[in-house]
């Protein structure tokens, strides 16, 4: 785990430019909260999913990467689409895919957990039928085998020989044909972006010039139907251009493969890996084109009958989520400024562990520091009292204003920075630090339990924007 990179010379957002919504609620945050939290606008991801749908022919379906953001209105949410987000709508939508106007017709998933999670949203939005799930990891447990092989709709992305004999075995366990796509590591990806998961060697999917040998082990073996193919080769890309070329690719290579191998092909699955900008204003990145995208897709034929699903997770939810921590202290260190939060990389792993500069902004709060309150998740804390006073008074905080400051959290290691270097205003305990785009691999993503810190409080801006209700 490196540091994140220093900004310098960039400052801090100002506070005006987050959603009035955040900000009202950031504010209203009740000081005795001394914790930290994720603020959710669902409208946000719901309106991300239609977007991506509105690009996508009618031969494309997603199923939303669970492992993203995993928060039930989240799910919900994407599940629903705006316009029924909107009405507050329950009715049961019908079969999965075309049936919800907007949202996603399904789910990706890579645990037990996340499996429940995905079924438990399909079971509140009424839906019936088969249900969308394809489940892609190494390592998958029998417990998630099993799950998907009784799951009437469920594709699994099968990474290895092994994986491929141990779903069989499961399969003739309960007596059932699972449907499998063969995760392909292609030999060449030409996709930028980070986290590669192929075009290299890698625990994920199968090498490329190995997959006929595996059609040919997977023809034998009687509880599995080899489908089509998955790749997910990329995360964070950001060039439409590209990623339709990689799009290209998946298609030819399963149509090819398939018609080599004699599989009767129904599936092709293009994983995620669409980019949202985090650095716009140091790198100039700017949002992946999806009309781009659309149109290039739209001029692609594949074969009647073949579907193909993509499993975008950030592109859905990065900036549904806002993280905010509150300041605890600010402090000097031989010419240095910290900010100190009660947070931290257990929290909010993004910018250390994917080395980003990740802006913030500073909201001031008239708030004063208290002593830590019990929160659900946080029974180990004890009830807190408030403090009658600031335990500071104002000439022995040093002035942070106009200063490049590094953020830090409350966990007894170095590597726990989430900023370096940003340029603030006048920063003091109370205030809070508030990270915006962290919706996606945020909650999820952190190493929640070293120090056993209390985890974050998870938040739903209600749509009106004036008031919140804690929702995990
Ligand atoms: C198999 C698979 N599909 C989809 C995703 C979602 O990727 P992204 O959030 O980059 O769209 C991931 C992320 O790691 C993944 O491993």
């Amino acid at each position: 785990m490196d540091l994140p990179p220093s900004a310098a010379p960039l400052r801090a957002l100002p506070a005006e430019c987050l959603p009035p919504a955040v900000l009202a609620a950031v504010q209203a945050w009740p000081a005795g909260e001394q914790t930290s939290a994720y603020f959710y606008d669902l409208s946000v991801a719901a309106r991300n999913a239609a977007a991506l749908r509105a690009c996508l022919p009618t031969w494309a379906e997603i199923c939303y990467a669970v492992k993203a953001n995993g928060f039930p209105p989240v799910l919900d949410a994407l599940l629903a689409g705006p316009a029924r987000l909107a009405a507050g709508s329950a009715e049961p939508s019908g079969q999965p895919g075309r049936g919800h106007p907007g949202g996603v017709d399904g789910f990706e998933v890579s645990s037990v957990r996340e499996a429940g999670l995905a079924q438990a949203a399909y079971d509140r939005a009424g839906a019936v039928g088969p249900r969308r799930l394809v489940a892609s990891g190494p390592a998958k447990s029998v417990a998630l085998l099993t799950a998907l092989a009784q799951s009437d709709g469920a594709v699994v992305n099968v990474e290895s020989v092994g994986e491929l004999r141990r779903l069989d075995a499961v399969a003739a366990r309960l007596g059932r044909r699972v449907d499998v796509a063969v995760r392909v590591n292609p030999a060449r990806v030409d996709l930028a972006g980070s986290l590669q998961m192929g075009g290299r060697p890698s625990a994920f999917g199968i090498p490329e010039p190995e997959v006929p040998a595996v059609l040919e082990l997977a023809a034998g073996l009687a509880h599995v139907d080899v489908i089509g193919f998955h790749v997910h080769a990329v995360s964070a890309n950001l060039d439409a251009a590209a990623h339709l070329g990689y799009v290209r690719w998946c298609l030819d290579f399963a149509v090819r493969t398939a018609s080599a191998a004699g599989v009767d092909l129904r599936l092709v699955d293009m994983g995620g890996g669409f980019g949202v900008p985090f650095e716009p204003d140091r790198r100039g990145e700017v949002p992946f084109d999806l009309a781009r995208f659309g149109d290039g897709l739209a001029e692609l034929r594949i074969p009647p009958g073949v579907r193909a699903i993509f499993e975008p997770g950030r592109l859905l939810v990065a900036d549904c989520g806002w993280y905010a921590a509150q300041v605890i202290d600010v402090k000097r260190s031989y010419g240095t400024d910290f900010v100190v939060l009660r947070g931290g990389i257990h929290h909010f792993a993004l910018p250390t562990s994917w080395e980003i500069v990740h802006n913030f902004a500073v909201v001031p709060r008239s708030g004063q520091v208290v002593a830590a309150t019990a929160t659900p998740e946080a029974a180990l804390e004890p009830p807190g009292t408030e403090l009658p006073e600031k335990d500071l008074s104002d000439n022995e905080l040093p002035d942070t204003d106009g200063r490049p400051v590094t953020v830090v959290g409350e966990l007894c290691t170095p590597e726990d920075t989430l900023a370096r270097d940003v340029t603030v205003g006048p920063v003091r305990p109370g205030d809070a630090v508030v990270f915006p785009m962290a919706g996606a691999y945020g909650y999820e993503f952190a190493l929640a339990d070293f120090l056993s810190h209390p985890r974050p409080h998870r938040i739903v801006l209600d749509a009106g924007g004036d008031q919140v209700r804690t929702a995990g």
